[in-house]
């Protein structure tokens, strides 16, 4: 009977655990993960949903993957599921060269181009000078609440979960799976290695601010604000660098772009500083690859774009997976689809 390992607790490596496990209810499915919540790079992540920083991955694929995420988060919200929160988002640009009407603009609710006189409004009421921008109603998970109830959805489908660091594909420990479902994060950079994997260090806060219930990034500026259930996170950087330390430049930077568009900030508690590494690539990798007997998956680079589109990447996996098990008949013969 067909053995699977999915590699990676993050974001995406219990979403694709999840949904094996829970459609194939009597195959072996272990998770294998050196870090697990609250020390994923999601945990200390804003939770919000806006493609961001993936690269060129194409756009076809973003609103595909996106749009069965959104949709996912929008039921979740409306049954009151893993702390998701519905929330209008402003999106501005200095410079209106850089503006465009994002592909994935027809499949969010409300979508909206800010015309010139909402533009002088809210560039007086962020205080910036905003020369472009755009609207829409968007949602924010508190990611370690979503971690925390995937990893218990994943062991009550008796998923078996094992900590431990792999140091190559190679790992003995692999040796008895059929199936690698590799969602290793920045730790794709170094198992294979794929050094198209680099990280885009982001530096954030979290303070208490439960006045602040929209969304509001300053493109150019690098500063952004989104709500969360119980915090609000200030951002943020996005540099090549594996530091993970917190740096008190980037706090006087974040501190100080995100007071200019909401001073009464300037009350707020920091309850958090956080640094995170994003998974960046030129582009996400999903796809199967069969090597050495075995059917690999992968699925990682999801750069600054993790609580974006994990629910349609693990969809996609388990399309991939569905059409193996089929090809392969002998292997599953136990299992029930
Ligand atoms: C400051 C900041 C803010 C962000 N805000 C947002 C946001 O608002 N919205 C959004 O969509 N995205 C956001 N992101 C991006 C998002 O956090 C990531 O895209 C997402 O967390 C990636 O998930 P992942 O599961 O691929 O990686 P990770 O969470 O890094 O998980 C990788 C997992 O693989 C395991 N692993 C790696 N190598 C090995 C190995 N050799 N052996 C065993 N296990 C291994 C790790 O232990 C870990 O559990 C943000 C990121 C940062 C840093
Ligand atoms: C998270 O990291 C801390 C510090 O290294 C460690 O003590 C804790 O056990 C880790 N938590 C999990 C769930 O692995
Ligand atoms: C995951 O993918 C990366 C990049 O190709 C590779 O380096 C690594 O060996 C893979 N890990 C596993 C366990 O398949």
């Amino acid at each position: 009977m067909t053995k699977i390992a999915v590699i990676g607790a993050g974001v995406i490596g219990l979403t694709c655990a999840v949904k094996i496990k829970e459609t194939y209810k009597d195959l072996d499915v272990v998770l294998i993960s050196s870090e697990f919540s609250p020390n994923t790079t999601g945990d200390g992540s804003g939770g919000l949903w806006l493609p961001y920083l993936c690269g060129s991955t194409p756009y076809n694929l973003i609103e595909k993957w996106g749009a069965e995420t959104y949709r996912f988060l929008y039921e979740q919200w409306k049954t009151g599921g893993y702390g998701v929160c519905m929330l209008p988002l402003y999106y501005f640009y200095r410079t209106k060269e850089k503006f465009h009407t994002p592909e994935w603009a027809r499949m969010v609710f409300g979508y909206h181009e800010l015309d010139s006189k909402e533009l002088e409004h809210y560039s007086k009421l962020f205080s910036g000078k905003y020369t472009a921008g755009q609207t829409f109603t968007t949602f924010v998970c508190s990611p370690p609440t979503l971690l925390t109830h995937f990893l218990q959805r994943f062991e009550q489908a008796n998923g078996k979960v094992l900590q431990a660091k792999l140091t190559s594909l190679q790992d003995p420990l692999l040796a008895q799976y059929d199936v690698v479902v590799n969602c290793s994060g920045l730790g794709a950079r170094f198992l294979v290695p794929d050094d198209r994997v680099v990280p885009l260090r982001g530096q954030v806060l979290r303070v208490i601010a439960p006045w602040i219930n929209q969304v509001v990034i300053d493109e150019e500026g690098g500063n952004y604000i989104i709500p969360n259930a119980q915090t609000v996170v200030l951002g943020g950087t996005s540099q090549k660098d594996f530091n993970t330390e917190v740096d008190p430049k980037d706090t006087d930077f974040i501190l100080n772009g995100c007071k200019r568009i909401m001073p009464g900030l300037e009350r707020a508690e920091i309850v958090k500083r956080w640094v995170g590494l994003r998974p960046s690539r030129d582009a996400v990798r999903l796809e199967p690859e069969e090597k050495n007997g075995k059917l690999y998956i992968h699925n990682y680079g999801h750069g600054g774009s993790g609580f974006t589109l994990f629910w349609g990447c693990g969809e996609e996996v388990l399309q991939i997976l569905q059409t193996y098990l089929n090809k392969n008949h002998k292997l599953y013969i136990n299992s029930k689809l």
